[in-house]
């Protein structure tokens, strides 16, 4: 064993280099630049081990790294986890997979990060697939041994037992390991995530509503689709086109199909008029019909996937081959984004299709790496695209990895439970991760609700109504309820925009777990009778349980109530909160029981909280265009909000064009007051009249 030697690379962040790593990492394929003017505001921090606690060996030429574990402590990431919040006890293997049904670790974006309840992260940088042993394995020589049980007799005895040890395991030759401080949980994954370039920040149609068109809609097809949303008032911003638009997909052209698609510049022109966005879906895997086959097919690898060519984008000659084509055909007549689909493969339940690990590619990189790498390689291409034009984008994904944080990008997934799907969101904020559960279809109308209200405060509000070609209004019985839903989301456009912005500039997670906050934790001490949580078999503490609500922003904390629920227990921590829909005050620092009817979104607002709302219009303003501001302070303690305020759709922000609009209440015997922060003269702001509302006081 050798003890690792650590040089620091940003305030609060160090980094290891155990053995020889490999070129292809997922850092360098995500193209992350570090922010360092916001790492130094976070400022300097202690490096959280001994200096020397953190050691490596190789076995079987295999990297493995021990790193220490106290015995209460809780871990969380590992990338995008549908099935527990708290990896500790576990052992994840994190292989990128479409299809993550069972409690392995594997998933859509495995991201080899962990955060630590004691406020630490641990990157282990590898293009490989490498097994963490979450405190799952106990050494000989343990300083910390288990107790011994006996089954027989003991109630107590445990399947894991207790280890002292967290254990990386990496088949390469070498891997950097980063270590990022806090001293908050939070503050850790902030550095790792402003490491990475800091969280994306979606133009602003970004955040409206969403829908996706079914696969083998055409023109007119799509636009009636699209115009029912404007006839029956229904906001909506962005209209994705699902495969059938390719001439040939499965594999895909990536060329319009001309019998659906006569006029695609006149077809994509007419939504943009009508204020809608073209989202284009595709694969990665290349028809010997596409044009581009030819350039691409030296520069691709042994196999293929559905008979198409698997492009080997590590090369620049392959990425200009895609990008020229996709700018040209898609981006240049007012495409404004894609869905990313199939990056991620299954072999190893249902349908079988991705190139195998044993693939060779012209760059000398392996199936193996291709496909840990495959999705950030497709995601930082066609951002790189619209980049190039000074114009954001906002899009899907079905694969990531380590460094995704700033390319903009949600994941989604064929998985459609939809517990999993909240527990998803939680887990999403610990990696840098966003994800979107996503609406397909409903056997009744409580379900089109539940799950509605849910997509509704997610990273992207989207009906994906590729197979089912559900509208919002499917359910009459319940159309009122999903309209104000929908118009929920686009009235809180300012807020998530906000929150969003914090992402880009500090780090913070728009959506995150209970668990990120120390203050927003159970106490790890309390009885669990008194929270009522059922405790993770493999976890210490209360705290891992809590899978299930999540908060929006810093003020707003979301509870939903699943199909089939009408109660439901939420978590409050420490301060008064509010109900958002009726000012009504529940006190915290305990377990709650809520009720609530099929039209309510149970959705808490922090003593304090600013929410600014703006109409709910049927598309997101425009660069240049202002949207009066409606703004709600909930309770009684003074408040604080910064709103973002920029052209919305450029990357203008970057150079340094953009205001933090300052929303501020006071108390004072005579009442409160709130106020926005002036803009200089000439500068357009996005916002234009507040008013001020009082919810929630005495
Ligand atoms: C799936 C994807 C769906 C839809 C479908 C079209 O892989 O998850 O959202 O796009 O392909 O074939």
């Amino acid at each position: 064993m050798t003890s690792l030697s650590w040089s620091i690379v940003a305030p609060g962040v160090w980094r290891a280099i155990v053995g020889t790593p490999e070129a292809l990492t997922p850092l360098a394929v995500s193209g992350a630049t570090p922010r360092v003017e916001a790492l130094a505001a976070l400022g300097a921090a202690d490096f959280p081990f001994a200096p020397d606690a953190i050691a490596a060996e190789v076995v079987s030429d295999k990297q493995v790294i021990r790193l220490p574990l106290a015995e209460e402590e809780e871990l969380f990431g590992l990338g995008l986890q549908f099935m527990r919040v708290n990896q500790r006890g576990r052992t994840r293997y994190l292989r990128v997979n479409s299809d993550p049904k069972q409690d392995t670790g594997e998933t859509h974006a495995p991201v080899p990060f962990y955060v630590s309840s004691r406020g630490y992260g641990v990157l282990v940088n590898t293009a490989r697939i490498p097994t963490f042993y979450c405190g799952s394995t106990v050494r000989k020589d343990s300083a910390h041994p288990p107790v011994l049980r006996d089954r027989g007799t003991d109630p107590n005895w445990q399947a894991t037992p207790t280890s002292d040890l967290v254990e990386v395991v990496v088949p390469a030759p070498g891997v950097e390991v980063y270590v990022f401080a806090g001293p908050s949980t939070l503050e850790a994954v902030r550095r790792y995530n402003l490491f990475c370039g800091g969280g994306t920040l979606p133009p602003r149609w970004g955040l409206g509503f969403w829908h996706r068109t079914m696969l083998t809609a055409n023109a007119d097809e799509v636009l009636a689709e699209a115009r029912a949303y404007r006839e029956r008032g229904y906001p909506c911003d962005v209209i994705g086109l699902e495969p059938g638009w390719h001439s040939k997909s499965y594999p895909c052209t990536y060329e319009w199909r001309a019998d659906r698609y006569p006029d695609p510049a006149g077809f994509v022109q007419t939504l943009r008029d009508e204020g809608f966005r073209v989202n284009l879906w595709e694969n990665p895997y290349v028809s010997p019909d596409a044009r581009i086959y030819p350039a691409l097919e030296s520069s691709s690898g042994s196999h293929t996937v559905w008979g198409g060519l698997v492009p080997d984008y590590t090369q620049p000659e392959a990425r200009a081959a895609l990008m020229q084509q996709h700018e040209a055909d898609h981006v240049a007549i007012g495409v404004s984004g894609y869905k990313l689909d199939e990056c991620d493969g299954s072999e190893l339940t249902g349908a079988s299709w991705i190139f195998p690990p044993q693939t060779t590619f012209p760059s000398g990189v392996d199936g193996e790496q291709m496909r840990q790498v495959f999705g950030l390689l497709f995601q930082r291409m066609t951002a790189d695209i619209f980049h190039q034009r000074d114009q954001r984008t906002y899009g899907l994904v079905r694969a990531g990895n380590a460094g995704s944080v700033s390319l903009p990008y949600v994941l989604y997934s064929d998985l459609y439970d939809h517990r999993q799907f909240v527990r998803a969101l939680c887990n999403s904020g610990f990696s840098g991760l966003l994800w979107t559960p996503e609406l397909r279809h409903g056997d009744t109308a409580e379900e089109w609700v539940r799950r509605m209200q849910v997509v509704c405060l997610s990273p992207m509000a989207m009906l994906n109504a590729w197979a089912s070609g559900s509208k919002p209004w499917d359910f009459p019985e319940v159309e009122p309820i999903v309209r104000a839903c929908i118009e929920l989301r686009m009235r809180l456009q300012p807020y998530l925009y906000a929150a969003f912005a914090r992402y880009a500039f500090d780090g913070t997670p728009p959506f995150r777990a209970m668990a990120l906050e120390e203050t927003l934790r159970p106490a790890s001490t309390a009885p669990v009778s008194e929270v009522d949580l059922t405790i993770d078999a493999y976890g210490p503490s209360a705290t891992s349980a809590i899978d299930d609500q999540f908060l929006v922003g810093d003020s707003l904390l979301v509870a939903p109530l699943f199909t089939g629920e009408r109660s439901r227990s939420v978590w409050l921590p420490a301060g008064d909160w509010f109900d958002f829909h009726t000012g009504e005050r529940f006190g915290g620092g305990g377990m709650i029981s809520i009720t609530g009817d099929l039209d309510k979104l149970p959705i808490f607002v922090r003593d304090g909280g600013i929410i600014p709302l703006m109409p709910a219009l049927a598309h997101s303003p425009r660069a240049g265009e202002s949207v009066p501001l409606e703004v709600r302070h909930y309770g009684n303690a003074p408040g604080r909000l910064e709103l973002f305020d920029d052209d919305g759709e450029t990357f203008a922000y970057e150079r340094g064009s953009y205001q933090w609009r300052t929303l501020e209440v006071t108390r004072a015997d005579t009442g409160y007051t709130g106020s926005i922060s002036p803009v200089p003269d000439g500068w357009l702001s996005a916002y234009g009249e507040v008013s001020w509302q009082w919810w929630g006081k005495g």
